[in-house]
């Protein structure tokens, strides 16, 4: 959505694509996921920071999301298996052979990882130099080396695919780092800034249509000789749902504006991400609670949706890694 049309994108801003992801994971939070990450990691990184001609050869294809008529979409790699919210403890090894790095290490909870094509891997070529000998390397995946390993059994966010991804000795021509030597980390923060906007608005949408689900099941569903939005522990349960909602949508407003005018951006899609996935999480145990023991079956889709939100407050930063971007902010 957010790629210039130059390299294949359709030019939208960042207001665009918070009121896009809303309204899909209003229905299924799973495709929005995959869009969130091929959008704003994936492609927002190599716009922003990758040569010109790593743009012309994997954004142009990515953001058409073909290429030679195939599916064509890319992953994000940062995360390891001890590596998760502390994520400058970087294990996978990119080791400097002169003219490539060869890779070798595991990634974890990698969504699109079997559906990717291309990953952008972080990965530490100078331990001495901690989070700044870490390099991002774009490694397709039909290279030799690499192994789509274990697809996790997820609670929710089920029709997207997330897997472990495995690299041995895979060679990575030199041209094919992001940034100067040594800027992986920070291209990993820079990025996970406008892909909290994304994942904040994906909760936004999963609260919302369980907002509107239990609204419209208030309407029509009657107890004790009413319908159940007469009476006021549910009317006020919904008020209380809009409420949120409202504020995590204009919090996401926020931080997708203040993008769009090169403004600094980080509290905002950090505060965006924790409200909105705090109130995902909020409005769809209570909309089960509306829909009583319809809502625990599956026909009326409230339950799917409180098992989404969950994620919301674990992927691109826990709730508590927002907590410490916003304090570290504020006490600075
Ligand atoms: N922009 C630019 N640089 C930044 C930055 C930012 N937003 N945040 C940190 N940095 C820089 C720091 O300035 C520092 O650089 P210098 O040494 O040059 O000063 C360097 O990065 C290290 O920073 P810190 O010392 O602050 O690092 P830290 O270890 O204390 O923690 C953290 C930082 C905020 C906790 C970070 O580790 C973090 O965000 N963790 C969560 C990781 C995460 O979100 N993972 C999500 C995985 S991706 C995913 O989920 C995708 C998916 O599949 C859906």
């Amino acid at each position: 959505m957010m790629v210039k049309p130059e390299y294949g994108g359709a030019g939208m801003d960042t207001v665009s694509y918070v009121l896009a992801m809303e309204e899909i994971s209003k229905v299924d939070a799973s495709t929005a996921v995959v869009m969130s990450v091929n959008n704003s990691l994936v492609c927002y990184g190599l716009q922003e920071f990758g040569t010109e001609e790593q743009k012309q050869k994997y954004l142009m294809p990515l953001a058409q999301g073909k290429k030679d008529g195939q599916l064509y979409i890319g992953a994000f790699m940062l995360s390891e298996p001890e590596a998760g919210s502390d994520a400058t403890h970087q294990r996978t090894i990119a080791e400097d052979k002169g003219d490539h790095y060869l890779l070798n290490g595991t990634k974890n909870w990698i969504t699109n990882g079997g559906t990717a094509s291309v990953y952008l891997v972080m990965a530490q070529t100078d331990a001495s130099k901690g989070s700044r000998g870490i390099n991002t390397l774009i490694v397709e995946k039909n290279w030799p080396g690499v192994t789509v390993a274990k697809k996790e059994n997820k609670l929710g966010i089920r029709s997207s695919d997330t897997h472990t991804v495995m690299f041995t000795d895979v060679k990575v021509p030199k041209e094919n780092k992001i940034g100067n030597e040594g800027f992986g980390f920070k291209f990993a923060m820079k990025t996970l800034e406008g892909g909290r906007i994304g994942i904040a608005s994906q909760a936004l949408g999963i609260a919302s249509g369980a907002f509107e689900r239990a609204r419209d099941y208030s309407k029509v569903r009657k107890a004790f000789g009413t319908e159940i939005m007469n009476h006021q522990v549910i009317a006020f349960k919904l008020a209380d749902m809009a409420l949120k909602i409202e504020t995590s949508r204009l919090l996401c407003l926020k931080a997708a504006w203040l993008k769009d005018t090169h403004q600094d951006y980080a509290v905002a899609s950090a505060m965006a991400k924790l409200h909105a996935s705090e109130t995902a999480m909020w409005t769809t145990v209570e909309a089960v609670q509306v829909h009583g023991g319809y809502g625990y079956v599956r026909e009326y889709h409230v339950e799917r949706l409180m098992r989404d939100a969950k994620i919301t407050q674990i992927y691109e930063g826990t709730s508590e890694i927002q907590r410490i971007v916003i304090s570290r902010s504020i006490l600075k």
